[in-house]
């Protein structure tokens, strides 16, 4: 197979011209066939489609085959054929065969079809090798180039932000703890107190809930910046919407007020759908029909319709006016659960909803407040079958309405001091929002738990991979 060139399974199937000779490399899906001619379906992970490879044993010999089997890693140097057979415009007429890694049909675990999602979690190791985290894998590398290709287009920088921090100020989750210490005989204070001034970084640290605050300081520079990467949450929220390691999308924006902000993240998920639909239609269609007949109409949907935004207080009206029984009861100050979020969405508007100017005391608080001193002027993206799929505001560019929410909730000064300097040396109006990365997959590819769109989950009691 010297001085051969290898095609990708893609290409070949798009492009590949009957008549050349050709090099595939990639892994053994199915073989059948009978005793004169072997089939066999290989795929190399550029497409969910396979490309068949005709074996005629009268040629190639019957031995070849016993290591070819479903699982199993092979190079094949061949012809390119025009296909009898329906369902592929070309196949390889093998020459040749070499097999780079055998897989033990009795060992195998993807030997059968049909596992459970549930079971393929406990192989992440080897679950990208199926069609599903193919799609799904694929889809997730599209949806991270659109995402960059969007703001690039807009001028907009990507600051990257740091994953380890010493602030714990945003609240938005229980932080996962950094430390160097001898955690079971650190290192005490006179009074008895973890002594962190001998840890690592002379500091308590953690690791980030958000990249925000720091794309805030961005963004009083750039004008318009964007971050993108790992964030951690340690609640034991063991839900099919929650990770310990998500990825989070957050634009950071001076010069825009929560209307520019509405605007933008309504543009922003139109425009990943849409390159959903335009780029990853195989992916998609796939997925469709094989576990949600209603995908493609419900990306469709949000492309076609204006979200509908209003406030939580009309939002509470509307749902005590609803004849439904809820888990968690509403009353104007309540946090909207996943059932509200949902009901609004799916039954009452039946389209994307932004709920804007919640009360103050359920969010963070780097919020604008109001003229009404009760809310802030906060935006949450609220999907189809997701709920929360965004969450921004514009923020509080005052420096003493920001420094006296401060002392209100009690967080340390000391903690945020250069945070509060950006409202004291030329402040600006500006506005941001987070994308839950995986809950935006969620909605693109419609699998219905959170641990099926990233490669290898951090939940509650699960880091094996
Ligand atoms: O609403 P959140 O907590 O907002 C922030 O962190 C702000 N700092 C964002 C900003 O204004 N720059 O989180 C933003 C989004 C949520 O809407 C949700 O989509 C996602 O992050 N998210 C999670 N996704 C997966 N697992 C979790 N545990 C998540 N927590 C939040
Ligand atoms: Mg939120």
């Amino acid at each position: 197979m010297k001085g051969w060139k290898r095609t990708k399974i893609k290409d070949l199937l798009a492009n590949g011209q009957a008549g050349t000779d050709i090099q595939v490399q990639g892994w053994v899906r199915t073989r059948r066939g009978n005793k004169n001619v072997s089939f066999i379906a290989l795929n190399d992970g550029s497409t969910i489609h396979n490309i068949q490879v005709v074996v005629d044993l009268a040629t190639m010999g019957e031995e070849i085959l016993k290591d070819i089997t479903t699982g199993a890693c092979i190079g094949v140097c061949g012809q390119l054929v025009e296909s009898p057979g329906s369902g592929q415009r070309v196949e390889v007429q093998a020459r040749s065969i070499e097999v780079f890694g055998t897989a033990d049909p009795n060992t195998y675990p993807l030997q059968k079809k049909g596992h459970s999602m549930e079971f393929l979690r406990e192989i992440a190791h080897l679950r990208p090798r199926t069609n599903t985290f193919g799609a799904v894998l694929r889809i997730r590398h599209a949806m991270a180039f659109a995402l960059h290709k969007f703001y690039n287009d807009k001028g907009f920088v990507y600051l990257h932000t740091p994953l380890i921090t010493a602030s714990d100020a945003e609240g938005a989750g229980a932080m996962f703890q950094v430390t160097t210490l001898d955690v079971a005989n650190p290192p005490r204070t006179e009074e008895g107190t973890v002594d962190y001034a001998q840890d690592f970084f002379g500091k308590h640290a953690s690791l980030t809930v958000s990249g925000q605050l720091e794309g805030e300081l961005g963004a009083l520079a750039l004008s318009e910046i964007y971050t993108f990467g790992p964030t951690f949450r340690a609640e034991n929220s063991n839900t099919p919407r929650h990770l310990a390691e998500f990825w989070m999308n957050e634009p950071e924006m001076a010069f825009y007020d929560i209307t520019d902000n509405m605007d933008l993240a309504e543009e922003f998920l139109k425009y990943l759908v849409r390159y959903a639909l335009d780029n990853c239609m195989d992916d998609l269609r796939f997925l469709n029909d094989m576990f949600d007949k209603e995908l493609l109409g419900r990306l469709q949907f949000v492309l076609d319709n204006d979200f509908k935004r209003l406030t939580y207080t009309e939002a509470i009206d509307i749902l005590l006016a609803a004849n439904q029984k809820w888990e968690f009861p509403v009353k104007w100050g309540v946090d909207l659960q996943s059932e509200h979020e949902r009901y609004l969405v799916e039954k009452h508007f039946k389209r994307p909803v932004i709920l804007t100017d919640y009360p103050k005391e359920i969010k963070a608080f780097y919020m604008k407040l109001n003229d009404d001193g009760k809310t802030v002027r906060a935006m949450d993206v609220l999907f189809p079958q997701i709920g929360e799929i965004i969450g921004g505001s514009q923020r509080e560019e005052d420096y003493n309405k920001l420094l006296s929410r401060i002392h209100e909730l009690g967080i340390p000064e000391k903690d945020v001091w250069w945070y509060l300097e950006t409202r004291k040396f030329g402040s600006a109006p500006h506005s941001g929002f987070g994308l839950g990365f995986e809950r935006l997959l969620l909605f693109v590819t419609g699998m219905s738990n959170i641990r099926d769109v990233i490669p290898f989950p951090r939940t509650p009691k699960n880091c094996e991979f």
